[in-house]
C-alpha cells in the first residue's frame, strides 16, 4: 500500500484527483469504480473543476460500488440520485455508461451477476475509488464479508445504519439491506484509491492498514491489491504506528 497523509481532507481529494484525471486524459474511455458517502465529494468537486477546464469524460464508464435494496433510483436517499447530484449532472458523461446497482432488481442474485459481467464486458475497473466505514468495510462489505466474495446482497450491520442515519429523517428509514460489489470484484480493479478522513476512521484506518489481513476488517483485503493508494487526512492517520516512515517514504520517492 502506498499511504500519503495529507494536512487536509482538500489537499488529499485533489491528489487523488489527479490520478484520475491522468487517467483520463491518457486513456478517454477509462473504467471508474465509485463510491458514496461524504468522503468522496471533495474528490468530485476536483473532476467536476477539471471537466470545467476541458477533461473530456465522454467516452468514460463508471460502475458504483453499492446501493440501498428497496430504494428506487429517484429516491433522495439513493446512491443513484447521490451520484447524479454530487457528479453525473456536472460532467459530459453519457449516462449510458454509468452503473450503479439496482435498489429494485426483482431477481437481485440475476442482477449481480449480470452486474459482474458488464464489469467484465467493460474490460474491468481500471481505478476503483473507495471510502471506509467506521467498522472498517469498504463499498458495504461488512465485517465477516468474506475475502474472496462477489456483488451480492448484504445485510448492514447496526453500526453502518446509525452511521448512515444522519442522511435520513430517522434510522428506521436506513434501509437494513444493500446490494454491493464483494470484495473478491473490489481486489480485480487495477488500481484502487481510498480516502479516509477525520478522526472517526482512524480506528479503521490502523487496522486496515497495519491489522492483519482479516474478514473482521474488509478494508485489510486491499493490502492484497498490488496497486492500492490510501489518502488520509492527518485526523485519520493519527493512530498509525508508522506515520512517521509513510510520511518520509512519500517524500522520498525514487526518481
Ligand atoms: C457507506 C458506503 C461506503 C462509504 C462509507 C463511509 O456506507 N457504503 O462506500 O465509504 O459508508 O461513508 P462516509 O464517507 O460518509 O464516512
Amino acid at each position: 500500500m502506498n499511504i500519503i497523509i495529507c494536512p487536509t481532507a482538500e489537499a488529499a481529494s485533489l491528489r487523488a484527483a489527479d490520478m484520475i484525471t491522468e487517467a483520463v486524459r491518457k486513456r478517454p474511455e477509462t473504467v471508474l469504480g465509485l463510491a458514496t458517502g461524504s468522503t468522496p465529494t471533495l474528490l468530485y468537486k476536483a473532476l467536476i473543476q477539471a471537466h470545467r477546464d476541458g477533461l473530456d469524460f465522454s467516452r468514460v464508464r463508471t460502475f458504483n460500488l453499492d446501493e440501498y435494496h428497496g430504494l428506487a433510483p429517484d429516491h433522495p436517499q439513493s446512491y443513484r440520485r447521490f451520484m447524479e447530484e454530487q457528479l453525473f449532472n456536472h460532467l459530459n458523461l453519457d449516462l449510458a455508461n454509468t452503473h450503479v446497482p439496482d435498489g429494485l432488481a426483482k431477481d437481485v442474485a440475476a442482477h449481480c451477476a449480470a452486474y459482474e459481467a458488464e464489469i467484465k464486458a467493460a474490460g474491468g475497473i481500471d481505478i476503483q475509488v473507495l471510502g471506509i466505514g467506521s467498522n472498517g468495510h469498504i463499498g458495504f462489505n461488512e465485517p465477516a464479508s468474506s475475502l474472496v466474495s462477489r456483488t451480492r446482497l448484504v445485510a448492514l450491520t447496526q453500526q453502518t445504519i446509525s452511521d448512515n442515519a444522519r442522511f435520513f429523517d430517522a434510522a428506521d428509514e436506513v434501509p437494513r439491506h444493500a446490494i454491493s460489489m464483494g470484495i473478491g470484484t473490489i481486489l480485480e480493479a487495477k488500481r484502487c484509491i481510498m480516502l479516509c478522513f477525520g478522526e472517526h476512521k482512524a480506528k479503521a484506518v490502523r487496522a486496515a492498514i497495519e491489522g492483519g489481513v482479516s474478514q473482521f476488517t474488509p478494508a485489510s483485503a486491499l493490502q492484497m491489491h498490488p496497486d492500492t493508494t490510501v489518502f488520509l487526512d492527518e485526523a485519520a492517520a493519527a493512530d498509525l504506528e508508522l506515520k512517521e516512515y509513510y510520511r518520509w517514504s512519500a517524500a522520498n520517492q525514487p526518481a
